[in-house]
């Protein structure tokens, strides 16, 4: 299958892609990396020729710079497109454009926790457990259905960092599970609904 990948910063989930991806256990390709942050160490991890980035100020409107990432990222052919640390929000055409083959890694236990600060939010509310979630996107931020997450413990004395870090050790995990079963076709979401081997949830 052929994944895209949109980041903004670091790139530690597009990594865990790639190194599934050459341990024989994510049957893929890396085919496109496309950035709103022209630094973004993530685009890095691919060749040149697989690299797209633009910064949003370069463009007139929300419209105008989706439509140009839609064109770059529909030009790389992805069967599948994974926001992996993409920090900006993607209008309502763009979603529309790529709807059913978009999926967002977010780190928090959805529905708990949309958008920004998830960690901070997480121990302010004392909660016991964090986690991250796999989901559809849809054009309300966060808000797609969720096809799978992972739950790890908040300990006493957690700083928002290190709840991030304990999180992030399973949401590579919790992507190349959602990816593989994305890539073999026994997950998939129709109208609002996650589908399991062809059947409802
Ligand atoms: C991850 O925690 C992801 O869930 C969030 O941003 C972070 C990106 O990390 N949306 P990385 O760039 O994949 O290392």
């Amino acid at each position: 299958a052929r994944i895209a990948v949109l980041a903004s910063g670091r790139g530690s989930n597009l990594q865990a892609i790639i190194d599934a991806i050459a341990a024989g256990t994510l049957d893929a390709e890396v085919i496109g990396v496309l950035s709103d942050k022209p630094d973004a160490s993530a685009l890095l991890k691919v060749a040149p020729e697989r690299r797209w980035a633009r910064s949003p100020k370069a463009f007139a409107d929300r419209a105008a710079f989706d439509a140009a990432l839609g064109d770059a990222l529909a030009g790389f052919a992805p069967d599948w497109i994974v926001c992996a640390g993409y920090m900006r929000i993607l209008g309502e055409a763009f979603v529309q454009r790529f709807a059913g083959r978009l999926i967002n890694i977010h780190p928090s236990l959805l529905p708990k926790y949309k958008g920004l600060h998830t960690h901070a939010r997480a121990l302010e509310a004392g909660d016991a457990e964090a986690g991250a979630s796999v989901h559809f996107v849809v054009p309300d931020l966060d808000a797609g259905t969720v096809l799978a997450q992972a739950h790890v413990p908040v300990q006493a004395g957690d700083t928002p960092e290190a709840l991030a870090q304990r999180v992030l050790a399973v949401e590579h995990p919790l992507l190349i599970a959602s990816l593989r079963w994305l890539v073999a076709g026994r997950v998939a979401e129709r109208h609002g609904q996650l589908q399991v081997d062809g059947h409802p949830l």
